[in-house]
C-alpha cells in the first residue's frame, strides 16, 4: 500500500487532494494518510476529505506519520530542504516545479537520490497535459514531418493567491521564470532537448523578473518561449501553442474553444479532444485558473503507478526537473547578459 503524505495545503496542495480524490475511486493501492500545513484548518480541510491525519510541519509528518511517499506542494524556497530531508528519511518524494531554486541545491537533491535509491518525480506537468502530450505524439510519430518552428506562451495576471505573497518575493519563487515559464522550458526540453543555442530578455520591476522572452535554434528550427505574470488582475491566464511542422501547423490556446487545431497542408482542419480523457477540477475548493485535473490528475495517476509496480520514474524525473531548472537559469543569465552588453548576445 502506497501511503502519501501531503505536505503543504495551499492552493496546489488542494489541487492535488482533488486529484487524490478522483483518483482513489478507481483504485485501492493508495491512500492519503497525513497532510500538513503551517495552517491548521488549511490541513484539516484536505484532510477531512482525504480521510488523513493532521500535521503542524513537515517535519512532523516525516517524523511521526505512517507514510512511505511524500507529495510536497510548500513554496518553492522550501522545496529543497523538505525533499532533502524527504529521502534521508527514506521516502520517495513528489516535488512541485521548480524542483528548487539553484543549479547547487538541484546537484545536491541528485547525489541525494543516488545515495538513497529514492524514487522521486517533479511536477512539471504540462508533460502530461492533454494537449500537449498529442502535439508530442505527433512530433514523436513523424506523421506530419520535421518540426519547422514554434510558439509557446504562458501569460498570466499578477497571481495574488500565494501565502504570504510568496510568488512575489524572487528570492522565495525565482519570479515567473522560474515559476511559470519554466513549464514551457520543461515541455519543449522534452519535445527537442537542449538547445543548441539561445537567446532571452526579461521585463524587470522591483527586481523581479516579471516576463521572459527566448529564442532557442535546434539546427535549421526556430522556438519562441513566452512566460509573464505581469498583468493585471483582470487578465486572463493563457497557456498556447502554435507549432509548424511541414505539413500541418498544430495551434492550442487554452483560452480558445475549441482549444485544439490542426491545419494540414492540403486544406484540411482537424480539432481533436484530448482533454476529454481527465477529471474536471470539481466543486473549485483549488481556485486558480483550471477548469480540468488535466495534467495534475495525469503526472500523480503516472507517479502511483510507478510506486505501485516499483518502476522507476521514467517521465519527468528528478533529473528532468533539473536540468529544466538549469536550462531556465540559463536564459535568466543570458538576458542578465544581454541587458548588460545592449542587445542579445548568444550563449
Ligand atoms: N504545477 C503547477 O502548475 C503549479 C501551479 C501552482 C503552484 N505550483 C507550485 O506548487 C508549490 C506551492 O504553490 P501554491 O500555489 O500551492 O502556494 P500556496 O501559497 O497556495 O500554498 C503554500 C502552502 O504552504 C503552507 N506553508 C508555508 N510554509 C510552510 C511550512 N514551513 N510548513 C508547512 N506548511 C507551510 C502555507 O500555509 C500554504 O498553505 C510551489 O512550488 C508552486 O510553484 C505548481
Amino acid at each position: 500500500m502506497i501511503k502519501i503524505g501531503l505536505i503543504g495545503a495551499g492552493f496546489m496542495g488542494a489541487m492535488h487532494a482533488s486529484c487524490y480524490e478522483a483518483l482513489a475511486g478507481g483504485r485501492d493501492d493508495f491512500r492519503v494518510t497525513a497532510v500538513a500545513d503551517d495552517d491548521p484548518a488549511k490541513a484539516a480541510k484536505l484532510a477531512g476529505k482525504l480521510g488523513a491525519d493532521v500535521y503542524a510541519s513537515a517535519e512532523a509528518l516525516m517524523r511521526e506519520a505512517d507514510v512511505n511517499a511524500v507529495d510536497i506542494c510548500l513554496p518553492t524556497h522550501l522545496h529543497f530542504e523538505t525533499a532533502a530531508s524527504a529521502m534521508k528519511n527514506g521516502f520517495d518524494v513528489f516535488v512541485e516545479k521548480p524542483v528548487c531554486l539553484t543549479e547547487s541545491e538541484a546537484e545536491t537533491l541528485l547525489a541525494l537520490q543516488r545515495e538513497t535509491g529514492a524514487q522521486a518525480m517533479v511536477g512539471q506537468c504540462i508533460r502530461f497535459w492533454p494537449e500537449y502530450t498529442e502535439l508530442k505524439r505527433l512530433k514523436d510519430s513523424g506523421v506530419y514531418g520535421r518540426l519547422l518552428s514554434g510558439v509557446f506562451k504562458r501569460i498570466s495576471p499578477r497571481p495574488g493567491w500565494a501565502w504570504n505573497g510568496w510568488l512575489h518575493d524572487p528570492a522565495k519563487s525565482g519570479s515567473a521564470a522560474l515559476d511559470l515559464h519554466v513549464h514551457d522550458v520543461d515541455f519543449v526540453r522534452s519535445l527537442l532537448g537542449e538547445p543548441d543555442r539561445l537567446v532571452a530578455e526579461t521585463v524587470s520591476r522591483d527586481g523581479a523578473n516579471g516576463h521572459i522572452f527566448s529564442l532557442y535554434r535546434y539546427g535549421d528550427a526556430v522556438v519562441s518561449l513566452e512566460g509573464g505574470w505581469d498583468y493585471p488582475e483582470t487578465f486572463p491566464f493563457e497557456m498556447a501553442y502554435r507549432v509548424s511542422f511541414e505539413r500541418a501547423t498544430v495551434v492550442f490556446s487554452s483560452a480558445a474553444d475549441p482549444s485544439l487545431r490542426i491545419y494540414e497542408a492540403g486544406g484540411g482542419v482537424i480539432e481533436p479532444k484530448p482533454e476529454a480523457s481527465t477529471p474536471a477540477a470539481g466543486d473549485g475548493d483549488s481556485g486558480g485558473n483550471i477548469s480540468s485535473l488535466g495534467g495534475y490528475y495525469n503526472e500523480l495517476r503516472y507517479f502511483l503507478d510507478c510506486l505501485a509496480a516499483g518502476r522507476p520514474i521514467e517521465q519527468s524525473t528528478l533529473q528532468d526537473g533539473c536540468d529544466s531548472l538549469k536550462l531556465t537559469l540559463r536564459e535568466i543569465a543570458a538576458a542578465h547578459h544581454a541587458a548588460g552588453n545592449e542587445g542579445g548576445k548568444r550563449t
